[in-house]
């Protein structure tokens, strides 16, 4: 990194004055109110007031450890898994803080579905299992519900032709690029509203990259998509808006053509053109 610390100084902004895209956002599926969280006394998120729309992509991105990952988790209540971790401030889901008291972590995961950087199927199941899972889990039995289930989460991942006469080989005999999809209609088949996706092509080939990258635009259309991405590129193809983090803090947040084109913050400026990461 070759920021020196003046400029640092002078181009961090309070993350007040940086809420949305524009702050009229119509209906957003998940806000964020002053969320701040922290590891033990590292204090990785600061303020952050972000509004995600639905039927919308919106991208996370900056540099290696400024918190995208941990921001991403806050929305599902994943943070709070990891010992001595903890949070401040509002996540709204629809009208509802996911951290107020009384509310099940569990029920707001089924919710708001996570896919990560690594595809990891259920290594010792099946693909189908793989997808029936999280049903299982939550008690359905019925067979021929769950076949439904399995076959249309496949079809909505993009896999279906693709497996539908190996349904019970092993989940690990697919490809990174199939078992990455695999893992997105693991999470699509307990029928979630958000789904968070944390560099979900980072393992994976132009191609697959591809694939999951149409996938992610279908997706949009019936879901709330967030993903978190190195790849400027990525986030310029798929995202409907982009929302550049540093040290914690959100230094710019807007529509991605805007953010690409014609960024306000100096300091977006030079991330984007490849001057800091
Ligand atoms: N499980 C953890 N325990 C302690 N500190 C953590 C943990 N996970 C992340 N951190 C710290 O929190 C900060 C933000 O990390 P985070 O993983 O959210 O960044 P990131 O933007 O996703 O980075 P990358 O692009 O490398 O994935 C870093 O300083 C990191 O060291
Ligand atoms: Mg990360």
């Amino acid at each position: 990194m070759t920021l020196d610390l003046e400029m640092e100084e002078k181009q961090t902004v309070s993350s007040e004055q940086v809420t949305g895209p524009d702050r009229k956002m119509e209906r957003p599926k998940v806000r964020t109110e002053a969320l701040n969280a922290w590891y033990g006394t590292n204090h990785v998120l600061k303020n952050l007031s972000l509004d995600m729309s639905e039927h919308a992509i919106t991208a996370i991105i900056g540099p290696s450890g400024c918190g995208k990952s941990t921001f991403i988790r806050c929305l599902n209540r994943m943070h709070e898994l990891v010992p001595h971790a903890k949070t401040s401030g509002k996540v709204i889901l629809d009208n509802t803080d996911i951290y107020s008291r009384g509310i099940d972590a569990v029920s707001i995961r089924r919710k708001v579905g996570m896919v990560f950087q690594k595809p990891n199927p259920f290594p010792t199941m099946s693909v189908y299992d793989n997808v029936a899972a999280g049903l299982k889990l939550n008690g359905m039995k019925n067979l021929e519900k769950l076949d439904r289930a399995v076959k249309r989460s496949l079809e909505q991942a993009a896999l279906w032709d693709e497996v539908r006469n190996s349904l019970f080989k092993s989940g690990m005999s697919l490809s990174g690029g199939q078992q990455q999809r695999l893992c997105i209609a693991r999470a699509l088949a307990v029928e979630p509203e958000v789904i968070l996706m944390d560099e979900p092509c980072s393992a994976l080939d132009p191609i697959a990259t591809a694939k999951i990258e149409g996938l992610m635009t279908n997706l949009k259309e019936q879901y709330t998509v967030v993903i978190v991405t190195h790849n400027m590129q990525q986030a310029a193809r798929v995202a409907d808006y982009t929302a550049f983090l540093y040290l914690g803090e959100l230094i710019e947040y807007g529509e991605t053509t805007q953010l690409f084109e014609n960024p306000k913050n100096e300091l977006t400026e030079r991330y984007i053109t490849g001057k800091f990461g």
